[in-house]
C-alpha cells in the first residue's frame, strides 16, 4: 500500500520495514502524542504534539499563545493561505508585512514598522506568524530580537521546512511555537497531519488537555473549558515515526536537486 500525494505523486510505501514496524509498535503504544523521533532529530528538549493537521497546529498555536477577538496578528504577507486563516477562525485580524530580499520571508524593517505603527494606534499586536517559506528559514537572529524588545510572540510555521536549519538550529524550533506539516506535498508524510513544537511545560500540559476535548480530571464526561479533537491519529503516528528515519535521506536530495 502506497500514501499518493495531492499531485499523484507516490509519497511513501506502507510495506517499508520501518514503518511496518512503526505502525506494529504504534498499536501497543498508549500515548502517542509525544513525537521522539523529531525530538532525536533536533536533539533539543522540546514537546512535540501531534495533530491531524499544520493548519490545525497554526490554530491550536494561535490559542495557546492566548490570541483571542480583537487581538491583532502580524503575518508574513507572502505564504500559503493557511498561515494566515487561523488568525481569522480566533477573531483575531492580520496585520500583513512585507518580505525581504534574501529569504523572502517577513522583512525585520517592515516588521518592525508594522509594530510601531500598531501601537501608534493603540494596540500593541499579540503576536507574530513568521513563515520558513520553501524550506528557507526566516531572518530569525533579527525577528527574534524584534519580538523580544517589543514582548511579542512567536508562532513559527515550519509547514515546508522541516529538515531544513538556520545557524544549526532546526526550523520548528523558533518559536514561542512552532508548526510543523505532514501533508502529501511535505518532504514527508503521514497522509495529512501536523505537529505543534512546544517549549515550555506549561504550555505542554495545556496543549494536551484542549486537544483532547479539554475532558476534566473526573469520572464522568466534564469539561469546563471548550476543547479540540485535533490529535493526529496513531495510525499515523506509526507512519510518521517510520518516515523520520528517511528525513536525511530526503532533506540531502532536496539539495543536490537544488545545487544541480
Ligand atoms: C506555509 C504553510 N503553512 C501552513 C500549511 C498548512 O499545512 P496543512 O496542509 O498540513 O494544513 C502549509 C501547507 O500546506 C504551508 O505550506
Amino acid at each position: 500500500m502506497v500514501i499518493i500525494a495531492t499531485d499523484g505523486r507516490k509519497r511513501a510505501n506502507l510495506h517499508s520495514r520501518s514503518i511496518r514496524h512503526e505502525l506494529c509498535s504504534t498499536t501497543r503504544t498508549k500515548y502517542y502524542w509525544i513525537c521522539a523521533r523529531f525530538r532525536k532529530t533536533i536533539r533539543n528538549k522540546v514537546f512535540v504534539g501531534a495533530l491531524s493537521l499544520g493548519t490545525a497546529a497554526l490554530h491550536f498555536g494561535l490559542i495557546l499563545l492566548g490570541v483571542q477577538a480583537g487581538d491583532k496578528v502580524i503575518c508574513q504577507s507572502m505564504t500559503f493561505s493557511a498561515s494566515a486563516n487561523p488568525i481569522v477562525y480566533q477573531g483575531a485580524t492580520a496585520v500583513f508585512v512585507d518580505s525581504e530580499l534574501d529569504t523572502w520571508n517577513m522583512c525585520p524593517n517592515a516588521f518592525d514598522t508594522a509594530i510601531k505603527d500598531r501601537i501608534s494606534k493603540g494596540k500593541k499586536p499579540k503576536a507574530t506568524i513568521a513563515v520558513n517559506l520553501y524550506r528557507m528559514p526566516f531572518n530569525v537572529d533579527q525577528i527574534r530580537a524584534i519580538a523580544n524588545e517589543y514582548e511579542i510572540l512567536i508562532l513559527d510555521d515550519s509547514a515546508e521546512s522541516l529538515g531544513s536549519t538556520y545557524r544549526g538550529a532546526h526550523c520548528g524550533t523558533f518559536g514561542d511555537i512552532s508548526v510543523l506539516s505532514f501533508n502529501g506535498n511535505k518532504i514527508i508524510t503521514t497522509s495529512g497531519d501536523g505537529a505543534n513544537v512546544i517549549k515550555n511545560i506549561d504550555l505542554k500540559n495545556k496543549a494536551i488537555f484542549l486537544a483532547t476535548q479539554a475532558r476534566d480530571n473526573a469520572q464522568h464526561y466534564q469539561h469546563s473549558a471548550i476543547g479540540y479533537n485535533y490529535r493526529m491519529s496513531n495510525i499515523c503516528d506509526g507512519i510518521g515515526r517510520g518516515l523520520m528515519e528517511v528525513l536525511d535521506k530526503h532533506s540531502q536530495k532536496r539539495h543536490e536537486m537544488h545545487a544541480f
